[in-house]
């Protein structure tokens, strides 16, 4: 990559983002160096996102935005669905593909509903695991014939509501992830009266390597064991209910990045199918859970945040595998269920950001020295002017001295506050002069000096909580790519990492996608001022659509942001037309989350005023102004406006 001005090209900053890996056909850099959105990859049109952004803003929407491309969402449906269609005719499959999304990825009615739009056609279903979800699976899924599976720990009335909906002539299977829960679906479903369809989910060995590998293995929290399938056999039969025993599932984690491990499950989980069709259970489909993996970095390894296996070899592998397993064992192909939750949603959706001040070490301030310094500083400065001569490593090591002994010095009271600031500020200069050594010489880099190079980066300050949107990079380290949405024709020359506006030193963005590993830093363009103060600098967090856009905490009272929902249509002047826009909470709906009840807030406010009004302390017709203004900010949105 050149950082070179004159040789910088689109094609580098693409280079050096990874878009063309990670976007996966749906993002690009166009020539102008602005970031585009092609929801149905090379096959329709091409929206900007600052054009995106600018609709936005003359629709007075604040950031953060999240921009929801509902075409991606059909468009993963239909990619899923044709993938598993293909590797049925490739192998000769005698079952079929019936998909469904488990709706905790993403409960956005509109999401689910954009699903099982796009999915009508392949009998596209739902999986549920609570009952808030098994309420609003109950009411949206309304295609004869498509399936509901309700997954998750389960009490009388789950099982009850489920059964309301096979009453209602849907297809919904109680899946069984305990013992004891096979004993309730009995007694419930002798109750209402109701002949249940049952799944069985299998604890299986076969354990992934991501980050969610927990959810398999022998101490998963979910499904049974081989003995406990016996029993479960035994009570069924015990019921004469061979014939509701209809479903075996398995899910061995999220984010599956190892195509291997996807392959050792569904081939135990296959056998698991066939010795229990062989035992006289007409079990109809084989549940293979989710797990399908998102390529989050590009760099197409059996890395956590990546997958070594594209879409087409992991239907071929989950298709070829279960059909050679039926095969020896010869029982009938099952209909294949697949769960996938993240590789449907995760690139539907693009947060952007806006930064509005950095944090930097070096080059804010110009101090000025005389000849009468401090000791330390005129050290300082002797290391500085030595520094094209001898050893950059022993003159970093000089300043860091200086540095320590300013500090010991400040603490015992025996350094003035302005000597201070320029041993900072000099030993900083120093710093950024021997890390630039060692880039330009490409020599090996001292391990001290690398770390450096992190302490050095900068902080840009986004307007955003990562509580609320970057959730589970908060909670588990999960990446996402961070782009900014222009200038892609010159060349970024920092380095930083992302801070955001919540009150705690947590909410911050330090690890970064790497085609190697993990970034400790984001290269960034340096901000500009313009006529009117500074020129707007967007990022976007991409393939942000799967669990981090429905997790958001309230950390701070920031609520959930504000939302647009993008359709392309060529006859429309930018290529695309807003369908939705779901405004983000307000400051008065974040505090009654909280029990702050809005009438009771003003009316205190209120009170105040009058007293103020009472001893003279202000004019009525000012505090009427006041009041107005405090009543009106209840309406506003939680996040800066700038
Ligand atoms: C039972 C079950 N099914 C499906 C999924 C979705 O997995 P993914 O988003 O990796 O496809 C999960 C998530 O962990 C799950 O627990």
């Amino acid at each position: 990559m050149s950082s070179d001005k004159n040789n910088w090209s689109v094609e580098d900053a693409r280079n050096l983002y990874g878009i063309d890996r990670w976007g996966a056909g749906y993002f690009n850099i166009n020539s102008a160096g602005r970031v585009v959105a092609q929801p149905l990859q090379g096959a329709g049109g091409m929206v900007e996102l600052t054009e995106v952004v600018k609709t936005a803003r003359k629709r007075k929407l604040n950031f953060p935005l999240l921009i929801r491309f509902q075409d991606i969402l059909r468009h993963r449906v239909r990619a899923i669905c044709g993938a598993f269609g293909k590797s049925i005719e490739r192998n000769q499959y005698e079952g079929k593909y019936r998909g469904v999304f488990p709706v905790k990825v993403n409960q956005l009615r509109e999401v689910v509903e954009e699903i099982l739009d796009a999915g009508k056609s392949h009998g596209y279903g739902l999986e549920v695991g609570s009952k808030p979800e098994l309420f609003a699976a109950l009411a949206l899924q309304d295609q004869p014939g498509s399936l509901l599976v309700c997954n998750g720990y389960k009490d009388a009335d789950f099982i009850r509501v489920a059964l309301m909906g096979t009453r209602l002539g849907k297809q919904v299977i109680l899946v069984v992830e305990k013992l004891d829960e096979l004993r309730q679906i009995i007694r419930v479903a002798n109750r209402v009266v109701v002949r249940p369809e049952i799944g069985i989910r299998m604890r299986l060995l076969s354990r992934s390597n991501g980050k969610w590998a927990d959810s398999g293995g022998e101490d998963a929290k979910f499904g049974l064991n081989t003995a406990e399938l016996m029993a479960a056999i035994d009570l069924l039969r015990a019921e004469g209910w061979e014939d509701c025993f209809r479903l075996l599932h398995f899910h061995i984690g999220s984010q599956v990045p190892d195509i291997l491990t996807v392959r050792k499950a569904v081939l135990e989980g296959a056998r698991f199918f066939a010795k229990v069709r062989k035992l006289g259970f007409p079990l109809r489909y084989l549940d293979v859970g989710g797990g399908l993996a998102v390529d989050y970095d590009g760099s197409r390894a059996a890395f956590e945040s990546s997958a070594n296996y594209s879409l087409e070899e992991y239907t071929n592998d989950v298709v070829q595998t279960i059909g050679e397993v039926c095969r020896a064992e010869e029982v009938p192909h099952p209909d294949i269920i697949s769960e996938s939750g993240r590789a449907v949603v995760a690139h539907h959706s693009v947060l952007v950001v806006e930064v509005f001040g950095v944090n930097a070490k070096t080059g804010k301030l110009r101090l000025k020295y005389g000849k009468e310094e401090h000791a330390l500083v005129r050290q300082l400065l002797k290391i500085r002017r030595g520094l094209a001569r001898g050893s950059k490593l022993a003159a970093y090591h000089a300043a860091l001295n200086c540095k320590e002994d300013a500090y010991n010095m400040f603490a015992l009271g025996v350094l003035e506050l302005e000597d201070k600031a320029k041993v900072e500020t000099l030993y900083w200069e120093i710093c950024q002069k021997v890390m630039a050594h060692f880039r330009e010489q490409e020599e090996h880099v001292p391990e001290e000096i690398s770390e450096l190079e992190d302490q050095m980066g900068d902080q840009y300050i986004c307007n955003f909580s990562v509580f609320q949107s970057l959730l589970d990079h908060w909670a588990v380290d999960q990446l996402f790519p961070i782009v900014p949405l222009n200038r892609h024709t010159e060349p970024p020359t920092r380095e930083a990492t992302l801070v955001d506006i919540t009150c705690d030193s947590d909410g911050e963005v330090r690890k970064f996608i790497d085609l190697e590993d993990v970034r400790d830093t984001l290269p960034l363009h340096a901000l500009r001022r313009n006529g009117k103060g500074m020129e707007p600098y967007y990022l976007g967090f991409f393939l942000m659509g799967a669990y981090s856009d429905v997790m958001g905490d309230l950390h701070n009272l920031f609520g959930r942001v504000n939302e647009m929902h993008v359709f392309l249509d060529p006859d429309e002047p930018g290529g695309y037309y807003i369908e939705e826009i779901i405004h983000g909470n307000s400051i008065s709906e974040c505090l009654a989350a909280v029990q702050y009840d809005r009438r009771e807030l003003e009316r205190q406010v209120k009170k105040q005023f009058d007293a103020a009004i009472r001893d003279t302390r202000i004019k009525s017709s000012e505090a009427m102004k006041l009041l107005d203004e405090y009543q009106r900010g209840l309406d506003g949105y939680t996040y800066l406006s700038f």
